[in-house]
């Protein structure tokens, strides 16, 4: 028998490091996972993706891996690993890893190896070049700063690292290396898990080592086999098995994930892009301050949803991650509790209409915000702390950076959860390893769960919703007034139903659009009644007849 539609589910990511420590060693653990799975039952996903949880020195908090096969002791053993499968299963609850292809840390055997000599059995597993000594092989630039390749003295050669300089580069023309990364994925599946999430993978086909104009992306990016890659890689893993794939499309095009997610080619199931999360980069820079574009979130978001419909590809739909700011404080309003409370549900409903798969971050469904830390040695994360000493070095004022950092660094969203009000937010009896934000006294866990109108209860309400309606699955999408400065307005199409979304971005008063189908039942709102106009951050969700 055919298992319910994965179009149907929802996904909720847990930052493991984050999540909930059982230890006191100030990390998350495995075991913290365990302890809150009602906590998931109760808010309603089916999917939870772990990000990763391997052996790894975490230059990278565990997108470095070192070992695919064994657990960080910092996060548990196997046992944990399986103790949590087995009672997610138990809860109809699934299980989604995070598999790291493109790079592996610079401590794995297969580097250890590689960096030896010249003509290691691992040596091509990885990708060395030629260069002079001061002059690397190409111009290129890692994703978290400075030239993209590393030089290793031993053998004179260049390694190339896309991230950071621990994380190298895996060489897929190379087939052992392939066949090695099937069969790490086929240990995984035997293991029990429901679900992969495939960081960075539209990287893993390197084109031509030539220098750019900008910053080498054109050379790897969707790269020349990508396609080829990943349909090899289905049909010798998890191809004929019940397992749900995302692959992380970094700087990608409509016309690629049409191709990665179309389901007669055999590659993955779902793709994140992260085009809509680039409106606040004025001219491409993250590393500026600046208010969103709204026109271009809303042209972006339309584009995206209706050529994959169209086109017969699938989204994941997310406004959050790891990697990303909290996004009621970037989209949204914290600046006082009501408007974080209304903006936090607006935004929630808003993004849970469209089509494809959500996905909901560890705190997003309590509505935490960013943290707002001003020193430098608040942060952890090794891509802020880069861009701090390379603003610096350009010149840039220190106090500048930390106003940038405090609004784009990705540690906005990986400070502890914030459990109740006790000592740490309830994350850790010990030393926490980033700090918890200050405002876990009034947003945490605990408190959203005794309020009926809570953020939590709006995603709640969501995921039921997207579990009974067919139109939410599978409805054609229609976007509406795209040119409105404050309205983010569309239709859900289905077999006779219709879903009418209206979201108001602003802070204040607009009149209600004129020429919208929203007649019907208003299923879900952030304001008790509905009035002529409507009002700040009010967003509604309407179910009606399409005729
Ligand atoms: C992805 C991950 C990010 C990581 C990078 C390199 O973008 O989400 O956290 O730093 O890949 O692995």
């Amino acid at each position: 028998m055919a298992s319910k539609d994965w179009r149907k589910s929802v996904v909720y990511q847990i930052y493991p490091k984050s999540f909930n420590d059982t230890t006191g060693s100030g990390e998350g653990d495995i075991r913290g996972i365990i302890d809150k799975l009602d906590y998931f039952t109760t808010l309603g996903v089916d999917y939870l993706w772990l990000t990763p949880v391997y052996e790894s020195p975490m230059n990278d908090n565990g997108y470095d891996i070192s070992n695919y096969y064994e657990v960080n002791p910092q996060f548990g053993t196997k046992a944990d690993l399986e103790e949590l499968l087995e009672k997610a299963h138990a809860r109809g609850l699934k299980i989604m890893m995070d598999i790291v292809i493109n790079h592996t840390s610079t401590e794995h055997h297969w580097f250890v190896e590689s960096r030896k000599s010249r003509d290691n059995e691992y040596r091509d597993y990885y990708i060395w070049k030629d260069g002079t000594y001061d002059t690397p092989p190409t111009n290129w630039e890692s994703k978290f700063g400075g030239n993209a390749w590393a030089y290793d003295e031993d053998t004179n050669q260049y390694y190339l690292r896309l991230f950071d300089i621990t994380q190298a580069d895996l060489n897929w023309e190379n087939e052992d290396m392939r066949r090695d990364i099937y069969e790490m994925i086929n240990y995984w599946i035997d293991f029990g898990v429901d679900g992969f999430r495939f960081d960075v993978v539209n990287l893993i086909s390197k084109g031509e080592f030539k220098n750019s104009e900008g910053p080498g992306k054109e050379f790897y990016t969707d790269g020349p086999k990508v396609h080829e890659y990943i349909n090899e890689l289905n049909r010798n893993t998890f191809g004929d098995k019940d397992i749900m794939t995302v692959g992380e499309m970094s700087s990608t095009t409509i016309e690629h994930c049409l191709k990665y997610t179309n389901p007669e080619r055999n590659e993955l199931n779902s793709v994140f892009n992260f085009h809509h999360l680039k409106v606040d980069y004025p001219g491409g820079e993250k590393w500026s301050l600046a208010n969103f574009d709204f026109l271009e979130l809303k042209k972006i978001l339309m584009e995206w949803q209706v050529a994959m419909d169209e086109g017969g590809g699938w989204n994941a739909i997310f406004w959050c991650n790891h990697d990303q700011p909290r996004v009621v404080s970037r989209f949204g309003n914290d600046e006082t509790e009501e408007n974080r409370l209304l903006s936090g549900k607006m935004l929630a409903i808003a993004l849970h209409g469209l089509k494809g798969t959500p996905y909901i971050y560890q705190g997003e469904e309590i509505g935490m915000t960013n943290p707002g830390f001003n020193r430098i040695d608040q942060y952890r994360d090794v891509e802020s702390l880069n861009a701090y000493s390379i603003l610096r070095e350009e010149g840039m004022d220190a106090s500048l950076i930390l106003d940038i950092l405090a609004t784009k660094s990705r540690d906005n969203s990986r400070t502890p959860v914030q459990w109740d009000d006790s000592r740490n937010a309830g994350f850790t009896e010990g030393m926490p390893w980033i700090e918890v934000s200050d405002k876990y006294g009034e947003i945490n866990v605990a408190r959203a769960l005794e309020d009926g109108d809570s953020i939590f209860y709006t995603y709640q309400k969501l995921i039921e919703l997207r579990h009974e309606l067919d139109v939410l699955t599978y409805g054609s999408v229609k976007p509406h007034l795209m040119k409105d400065d404050d309205l983010f307005v569309y239709e859900r199409l289905y077999e006779g139903e219709r879903i009418t979304v209206m979201a108001n971005f602003r802070n204040k008063e607009v009149p209600y659009p004129e020429n919208i189908n929203a007649e019907g039942e208003v299923l879900l709102s952030n304001y008790a009644d509905r009035k002529n106009v409507l009002r700040p951050f009010e967003a509604m969700m309407i179910y009606g007849q399409n005729n």
